[in-house]
């Protein structure tokens, strides 16, 4: 009794030293609040991209985790099989795994999410969006928010954004507005995609590897609900970085040639188009496909994932005569 009484006593003091410490610690800085203090203000400006490396992951349960986050974003379609329809990896995008900067970089997402979109409405998850990618991008089925695969995506994330402020402005993400592009020509990106693309990702779009040229088109490619499916998305994707290792090389017009004839082609068809209001008419794979081919310049080979055959030399586009591409036009106004 009288030992445990002067423990209570024993933890009183003590805490109403730390009470006491801890309220001068937060009156001095208040002090000095007048003080300019020029060095926290740049440093929350100026973010480094600097993704650590997967060499210096701790031991131990969380350091096991981060590491298999890092191969199924690295190789989703084989390590997650059961979740993923088609022969994509998120580093078919997301390239080496988020650590590139020009290419979709999954660096410091961890301190942006949740985040609210106005558009939409909604407060997203980090969750959220690797989920929207994988019933999208990887066109295959959400992970379970407490399954192990999720568990270790969000790890990885984590760790990408180490040393990031929470709610910082991350200068790498991608611009909320694309630019605007020129009108296409299907006919002149078929060419050069034969030139300068189809090494890797193969003449008839189908990819020659995950991470080494994945499938542009076709049942094993990105479902046209993804972002990639976007006309001008890809056009920015495909100017800052394709042909791999030639990034900024390419024009506006070549680029958005390059986006249009790629997207020309069918793909697997977003099965949550109902649900966010889209009609499957506004899809601008079929709307390329019926403009063109009410000039009789496409040719529709076998049914399901036919491959389109693009014989003209005319504008797949003509209602966008001059007009620049709009970010709004109903035809981008799709995820
Ligand atoms: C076909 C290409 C593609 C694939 C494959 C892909 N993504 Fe994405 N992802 C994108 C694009 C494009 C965006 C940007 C969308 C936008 O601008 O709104 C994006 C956005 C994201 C974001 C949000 C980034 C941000 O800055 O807010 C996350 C997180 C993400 N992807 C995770 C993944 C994960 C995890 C996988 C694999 C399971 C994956 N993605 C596969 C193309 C892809
Ligand atoms: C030397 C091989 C190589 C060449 C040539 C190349 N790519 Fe890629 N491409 C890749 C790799 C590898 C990726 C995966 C992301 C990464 O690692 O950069 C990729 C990713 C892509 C993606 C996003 C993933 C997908 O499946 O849709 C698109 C779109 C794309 N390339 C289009 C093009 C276009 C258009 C050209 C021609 C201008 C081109 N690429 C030339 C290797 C290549």
């Amino acid at each position: 009794m009288k030992n445990s009484l002067a423990i209570i006593i024993g933890f009183l003091i003590v805490g109403s030293l730390f009470v006491g410490w801890k309220i001068s610690q937060d009156l001095g800085p208040a002090e000095t609040a007048t003080a300019p203090q020029p060095q926290t203000e740049s440093a929350s400006k100026e973010i480094g991209f600097n993704p650590p490396s997967m060499e210096d992951v701790p031991d131990g349960p969380l350091g096991e985790s981060i590491k298999y986050g890092h191969e199924l974003v690295m190789e989703t379609n084989t390590v997650a099989d059961e979740y993923v329809g088609n022969n994509l990896s998120c580093a078919s995008c997301h390239a080496n795994g988020g650590t590139v900067m020009e290419e979709a970089p999954m660096v410091g997402l961890s301190a942006v999410y949740p985040e609210y979109r106005p558009r939409e409405g909604e407060v997203y998850t980090l969750e959220d969006r690797i989920n929207g990618c994988m019933i999208r991008s990887m066109n295959g089925k959400m992970f379970p928010t407490d399954s192990k695969e999720m568990r270790a995506m969000i790890a990885y994330l984590q760790y990408m954004s180490e040393g990031v402020p929470a709610g910082a402005d991350l200068p790498w993400r991608a611009p909320k507005e694309p630019k605007q592009y020129p009108v296409p020509s299907v006919e002149d990106g078929e060419k050069l995609y034969a030139q300068s693309c189809a090494s890797c990702h193969a003449a008839d779009g189908s990819g020659t590897g995950t991470n080494t040229g994945p499938a542009v088109w076709g049942e094993n490619s990105f479902n046209d609900g993804a972002g990639m499916s976007r006309m001008t998305k890809m056009a920015g994707y495909v100017q800052k970085n394709m042909p791999k290792g030639q990034g900024g090389t390419l024009s506006d017009q070549q680029a958005i040639d390059l986006a249009a004839f790629i997207l020309s082609h069918d793909r697997p068809e977003f099965e949550g188009h109902e649900a966010t209001g889209r009609k499957a008419g506004d899809r601008q794979t079929s709307w390329i496909r019926k403009n063109a081919s009410k000039s009789k310049t496409v040719q529709s080979i076998g049914k399901q994932f036919s491959r389109l055959k693009i014989k003209t030399s005319r504008n797949p586009a003509p209602a966008f005569a001059g007009a620049g591409f709009a970010y709004n036009s109903p035809l981008y106004n799709v995820r």
